[in-house]
């Protein structure tokens, strides 16, 4: 039989798209538009509803689809999706690296790069075309159960982390093998939650989008991130799948984005059986066609809603073919007509690789935020049978529920999370723990008590599952304070020189629909604190939290304070790098920490006016601020100069500041520089970040360090919604935090 045009590949793309489309039934059509989940029945996916791509799979179901597509009329290939969030999340045996906000904590576009582009490789090993990441939505409220999902909470941060990611995942472009595509998600407001509850109404105005939700989605669709996932979200009454202000006039229209939408998990269906704003399939079928969405995500019922939307004149059969096109497209570019990308033969030896494992370990020791230090770190192990040296530590005791335990130290979307339930864990022998390191690094005496539990998870009492028949998250119930546990740890810090206690958070605490009311430790964690602090042995209290948590009290009285996120596989080892000063903390806080959940919203970037600046029972300040984090030396800035302080709206501001490292010890130093605008026509945040360098300053040495800013990005957005520079007076601040007392200031003015 001779070949049709579009299965000629020397052809044009578009030449070959619109051959396809031409011979496609309407029934083909919608089918290329749904996504749907590779555990249920794959045949008839394929063979009945001709789905276009499918989710959540194992390498055999996609050999399995793969067969049944060749006996198909037409025989195009499916996209095979995955949420390969910090490395390959499902896979067995992948590398799992920090969760997002652990990589954000690096503050280092090129290290997020290579993570992106080593899990690409990955994932395209294995038969994967597309990943459901980089999330670039804004963490605002901590109790948020995606918080640990995010790059944190401030715009230009995010922008630049997830431009990384992006690039790391497409690599040199679509026909190259190991480039997967990237999502862009959740666009956008989603996290926008009303008191940190997954998916409610996110209560956002047109301004206060463009003001700082949309800019880091802008910048990823003029780059090229091939896809964009919706959020869950409505907004002023309207579910972004048809938010056609957001979908049409913003992102095809004023960013001219030509990438491909999918919405979120169900949320065609959610519009009818959640939100309740349609009134069935067909309805909800149509709405989101018309709003141009172009993949719709588990929505099985989309199959026969868009066909009877057809058949009662609410659609016509050509409405689905740009979004047809679209998908075309990608597979097209992908090279997948030719080559359907099936998992390669030598997976093994591509995933979770030694050259990965080291990427690993560079980019957990990057993600280690030092919060506070009274000196104790770094501790010199010294053995215990040779000499000692004044202040080395013999005998560590190592104590808490989250020191030894691999799957927890992986976080969400890993092996373990839950989501996809064919994989428990991930395999031990891959995974660090602390105590791991610990014991690895010196040969000092560990002792290991685990003093305390954390949760345990039972059945939702409303019932297993959802109205669409998803499973229901189970409910957390913290296991109380046991006293022979916390005696076994104190007898442990007593006959230590330094206690190291892992303590924070654990799955079921977090991730989609597991937003917190509290943000404290929860088990008997706070008092296990309490108890050893009491000691009076130094307590290194590692917080391995998904997210940033409220600590007790007591730890005002601790050695030191180490946030580490869930920092991968190799985590534990870079933690005790750290505690032992092989390396130099050099993590930032991407997200502010409460002091009290009371307290939320906590970020940097708030709008200016209120009356007074703290609650009558407790301060607003954060307890640490964004861009915080400390060295094992101090670093002095002086001399903040600007080449010229009167700028024309095109000019860019350059300034250096002079760093000088005080102290005996190498600092990897995060240079932030924030811009005021001191008067703005609409209310407006008090200083926000514009851009920043991390440099490496030696000990006793001083660096003048250049910066610069395009005046053009000292914009604010108007009442009118325009992103505008408004001449007049600024002021450029730089220095180690977003606080105001640790910046510098130079004023400027713009013409
Ligand atoms: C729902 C989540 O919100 C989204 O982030 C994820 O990519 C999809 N499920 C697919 O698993």
């Amino acid at each position: 039989m001779t070949p049709l045009p579009y299965q000629d590949s020397s052809l044009p793309i578009p030449d070959r798209v619109a051959d396809l489309l031409s011979h496609m039934s309407v029934e083909e059509k919608v089918g290329q538009m749904l996504q749907l989940d590779a555990r249920d029945d794959i045949g008839d996916h394929v063979l009945r509803r001709h789905v276009g791509s499918i989710l959540h799979t194992s390498p055999e179901r996609i050999v399995q689809a793969n067969r049944l597509t060749s006996q198909t009329r037409l025989r195009i290939p499916l996209l095979v999706g995955e949420d390969c969030i910090h490395g390959h999340s499902f896979w067995p045996g992948a590398t799992i690296y920090p969760t997002q906000l652990g990589m954000a904590a690096t503050w280092d576009a090129s290290l997020v790069e290579q993570v992106a582009r080593a899990t690409a490789v990955e994932v395209a090993a294995t038969g994967i075309h597309w990943t459901f990441s980089p999330v670039l939505c804004i963490a605002r409220d901590l109790r948020w159960g995606r918080v640990n999902e995010t790059f944190g909470e401030d715009p230009v941060l995010i922008g630049e982390l997830a431009s990384a990611m992006v690039r790391g995942y497409q690599g040199s472009g679509l026909a190259d093998p190991t480039a997967i595509l990237a999502t862009a998600k959740h666009f956008a407001g989603y996290s926008e939650t009303q008191g940190g509850r997954d998916a409610s109404e996110a209560d956002i105005s047109r301004r206060k989008l463009r003001s700082w939700f949309l800019p880091p989605f802008e910048r990823v669709a003029r780059e090229g991130c091939r896809t964009f996932m919706l959020g869950y979200q409505t907004t002023d009454g309207v579910p972004i799948t048809v938010n056609d202000w957001l979908l049409s006039d913003v992102l095809r229209g004023e960013w001219g984005y030509t990438g491909t939408l999918i919405t979120d998990w169900d949320n065609v269906g959610r519009m009818v059986w959640e939100q309740r704003v349609q009134p069935d399939f067909a309805h909800a079928a149509a709405a989101a066609v018309k709003a141009g969405n172009d993949m719709v995500m588990t929505t099985p019922q989309f199959f026969e809603g868009a066909l009877e939307a057809v058949s009662r004149g609410m659609l016509d059969s050509s409405d689905f073919d740009a979004a047809v096109a679209r998908i075309l497209t990608l597979k097209f570019e992908l090279g997948l007509f030719e080559n359907p990308r099936l998992p390669e033969a030598g997976v093994a030896e591509i995933v979770g690789g030694r050259a990965h494992a080291d990427l690993n370990l560079q980019v957990a020791r990057r993600s280690l935020v030092l919060l506070e230090n009274d000196g104790t770190l770094p501790v010199s192990p010294a053995s215990p049978d040779g000499p000692v040296a004044a202040g080395a530590v013999r005998r560590l005791a190592v104590v808490g529920p989250l020191a030894d335990d691999a799957q927890e130290q992986l976080g969400d979307w890993a092996g373990g999370s839950g989501q996809a339930g064919w994989l428990d864990g991930q395999p031990r022998e891959m995974i660090t723990t602390v105590l791991d390191g610990l014991r690895a690094i010196a040969p000092w005496e560990v002792v290991h008590a685990r003093g305390a539990d954390i949760l345990n998870l039972e059945p939702d009492p409303a019932g297993a599952t959802w109205p669409d028949g998803q499973p229901r998250p189970p409910v957390v119930r913290p296991i109380p304070a046991d006293d022979a546990q916390i005696a076994e740890a104190i007898t442990a810090a007593q006959r230590a020189d330094a206690v190291v206690a892992v303590v924070g958070d654990a799955r079921g605490l977090y991730g989609e629909g597991r937003s917190t009311a509290t943000l404290e430790l929860i088990g008997g964690q706070a008092e296990l604190l309490d108890a050893v602090i009491a000691t009076g042995t130094p307590v290194i209290v590692v917080l391995m939290a998904s997210k940033p948590l409220v600590l007790p009290a007591s730890v005002r009285d601790a050695a030191a304070v180490i946030w580490v996120a869930n920092p991968g596989m190799k985590g534990g080892l870079a933690i005790a790098e750290l505690i032992t000063g092989a390396i130099e903390p050099a993590g930032r806080l991407p997200i502010s920490f409460a002091r009290h959940a009371g307290q939320q919203p906590t970020y940097y970037n708030q709008i200016r006016g209120q009356h007074g600046d703290r609650y009558a029972d407790l301060t607003q300040a954060p307890a640490w601020a964004f861009g915080q984090g400390l060295s094992y030396t101090t670093v002095s800035y002086s001399d903040l100069v600007l080449e010229s302080s009167s700028l024309t709206a095109d000019a860019v501001i350059r300034a250096s500041v002079t760093l000088t490292n005080t102290g005996d010890r190498p600092a990897i130093e995060t240079v932030q520089v924030y811009v005021r605008d001191e008067v703005t026509s609409a209310s407006w945040a008090d200083r926000e970040l514009k851009t920043y360098r991390q440099v490496r300053v030696e000990p006793g040495d001083s660096v003048r360090v250049a910066l610069e800013v395009p005046v053009a990005d000292c914009t604010i957005v108007d009442a009118r919604g325009a992103r505008v520079v408004e001449p007049g007076a600024f002021a450029l601040l730089v220095g180690p935090s977003s606080r105001e007392e640790d910046l510098l200031s130079a004023e400027f003015t713009v013409a």
